[in-house]
Order: structure tokens, then C-alpha cells, then sequence
């Protein structure tokens, strides 16, 4: 299951992904907004980044006009790597060697075809671990410290 979520600035772009999502054949829970007025980023952010940092999720997907917000609020929760990409390289390699669990999209930043590209990216690409996974457990060592 992947969830979704964005403010106004993302909505557009978050139904134009979902439609991908849905021709991939995943199983999606949307978090909203599902109308254009004007909301607060965190609101939905944070339903979005507390199912994946529970495991109720598996992965998410965030939109918000640039993206910088919604990246600010899903790094709070533990177990959490969201990252903001702004082309397919980017977010290939955020799986790839960064092991990304939220992919986040500006709405105001991407057009549909480049986002499109950049979820089929992430979605195909794999963790490569190594190296890299000892780089996250230093991330995870330190949430654990910080949250004592
Ligand atoms: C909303 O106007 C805008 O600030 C928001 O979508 C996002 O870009 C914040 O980072």
C-alpha cells in the first residue's frame, strides 16, 4: 500500500500521480486534501509520514507547492527518509543509496510528465545497501539518541 497526501499547492499533481499509481495496479490510500482551498502543508504531511514511520505504510508519496515543506515536516518522524527531488536521477538514486521511504513532488515546481517519470524512477529502483546502509544506521543511531 502506498499513501498520499498533499496541501493545495500539490493537489493537482497529486491526482495526475495517483492515476499512475493506479495503472502500476498499487493499492493506495489518499490522506488528502481533496479540494483546491487553501489548507496547512503539516495537517496532511503528518498523516502521510506517521504511517510510514508505524509501518502502517509501506512507502509514501507527498506534494506540496514546492516541496519544501512537506519534506520539513515528514523528516520529524523516526524510521522516516523523505526525499525532495526535482528530476528522475534524484529520485532513482534517493532509493537507491538513501533508501527513501517518502518520495516528495513540488506542484508548483514539476510538470506531470517529469513527475510521472520521477515516481516510475523511484518506484523501479532498489535499495543498493552496503555502504550505504551503514550510512542509515548512523541516522537511525542517531534518532535513537535524540529521542531519549
Ligand atoms: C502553500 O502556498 C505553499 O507554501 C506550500 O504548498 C509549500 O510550497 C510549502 O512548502
Amino acid at each position: 500500500m502506498i499513501v498520499v497526501g498533499s496541501d493545495h499547492g500539490g493537489l493537482e499533481l497529486k491526482e495526475a500521480i495517483k492515476k499512475l499509481l493506479d495503472e502500476r495496479g498499487m493499492a493506495i490510500e489518499d490522506c488528502g486534501t481533496d479540494n483546491g482551498d487553501s489548507v496547512d502543508y503539516p495537517d496532511f504531511g503528518i498523516k502521510v509520514a506517521r504511517k510510514v514511520s508505524t509501518g502502517e505504510a509501506e512507502k509514501g508519496i507527498l506534494f506540496c507547492g514546492t516541496g519544501i515543506g512537506m519534506s520539513i515536516v515528514a523528516n520529524k518522524f523516526p524510521h522516516v527518509r523523505a526525499a525532495l527531488a526535482t528530476d528522475s536521477f534524484m529520485a532513482r538514486m534517493s532509493k537507491e543509496h538513501n533508501n527513501a521511504n517518502i518520495l516528495v513532488l513540488g506542484g508548483r515546481v514539476l510538470d506531470e510528465v517529469t513527475a510521472r517519470e520521477m515516481v516510475s524512477a523511484w518506484l523501479d529502483a532498489s535499495f543498493e545497501g552496503g555502504r550505504h546502509q551503514g550510512r542509515l544506521d548512523k541516522i537511525s543511531a542517531l534518532e535513537r539518541e535524540l529521542m531519549k
